[in-house]
């Protein structure tokens, strides 16, 4: 019974295994997928995505957004950029669009849930784009990227969900880069005794009963070829850090 499942079970696995490496090896090449557009009037992405960025989820980036299903990878892909351009020569552009992970979610063998600005962006024209708005769901190729914030700093938004001084969770906005934050670590600034956070959901980090005094939040970006940086803030958490205040870190990446 069990031996004709065999070679698809190996079949699967060989699929699966060969994204990864395929992708490892060759970082800036596109990888074929689709992509949709989220079911929802508004033109941007969702103020309630996975990643925890609340509001500023539906307006960064001009509203080019996504939610990402595999590559959301359990929170570590939010705030990651990809160029994801759509393939009908009749209708869409060379670059497509650029866009960044704010959420979790996934449609029919689609890896973007892309916001409905970001899918009309695709496009040559707005009349293209109305044709493209009109399939739903389209064949596409998307690259990882760095991403660019022009004029802004990692900055961390003291989520709604904190309650000072018992439990602090933070989200974390703005990196560039195309490195993701792997780890992050709270230093108090007396001391620096350091201990490591939970990843909560998404882009956001808590830890209870946080240390009192100024704060600083050291965070560990991954590098292309497997080395690990921390980068350290130029300031502080305020000692008094209130309930959705964001926080510039006075630091950037690339
Ligand atoms: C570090 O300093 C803070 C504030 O002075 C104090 O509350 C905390 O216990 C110290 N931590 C360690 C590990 O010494
Ligand atoms: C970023 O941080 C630097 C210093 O750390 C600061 O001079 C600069 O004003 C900050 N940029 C913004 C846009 O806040």
């Amino acid at each position: 019974m069990a031996l004709p499942l065999l070679p698809l079970f190996l079949f699967a696995s060989f699929l699966l295994m060969k994204t990864p490496s395929d992708a490892a090896t060759c970082s800036d090449c596109f990888v074929q997928s689709r992509a949709a557009y989220y079911p929802v009037t508004n033109e941007q992405g969702t103020d309630t995505g996975a990643c925890g960025y609340g509001s500023f989820g539906a307006t960064i980036n001009g509203g080019d957004v996504s939610a990402a299903s595999d590559l959301y990878r359990d929170g570590v892909g939010c705030g990651a950029c990809y160029q994801v351009r759509c393939t009908n020569s009749n209708y869409c552009s060379d670059n497509g669009v650029t866009v960044v992970i704010t959420d979790n979610g996934g449609g029919d063998r689609t890896d973007f849930i892309l916001s409905r600005h970001a899918f009309s962006r695709m496009a040559q024209t707005t009349d293209a784009a109305a044709s493209l708005l009109a399939l739903g769901v389209v064949d596409i190729e998307y690259r990882r990227v760095s991403c660019s914030y022009p004029n802004k700093n990692i900055t961390f938004k003291i989520d709604e969900s904190s309650n000072y001084p018992y439990y602090l969770a933070f989200a974390i906005y703005y990196q560039q880069g195309k490195n993701d934050i792997t780890a992050v670590q709270l230093c108090e600034t007396q001391n620096f005794s350091c201990k490591l956070l939970d990843r909560s959901h998404g882009a956001v980090w808590t830890t209870v009963s946080p240390p009192s005094g100024p704060l600083s939040i050291r965070m560990l970006f991954d590098g292309d070829d497997g080395d690990e940086t921390w980068v350290v803030p130029v300031n502080n958490i305020p000692q008094d850090w209130k309930v959705g205040d964001t926080y510039d870190s006075g630091v950037q990446v690339n």
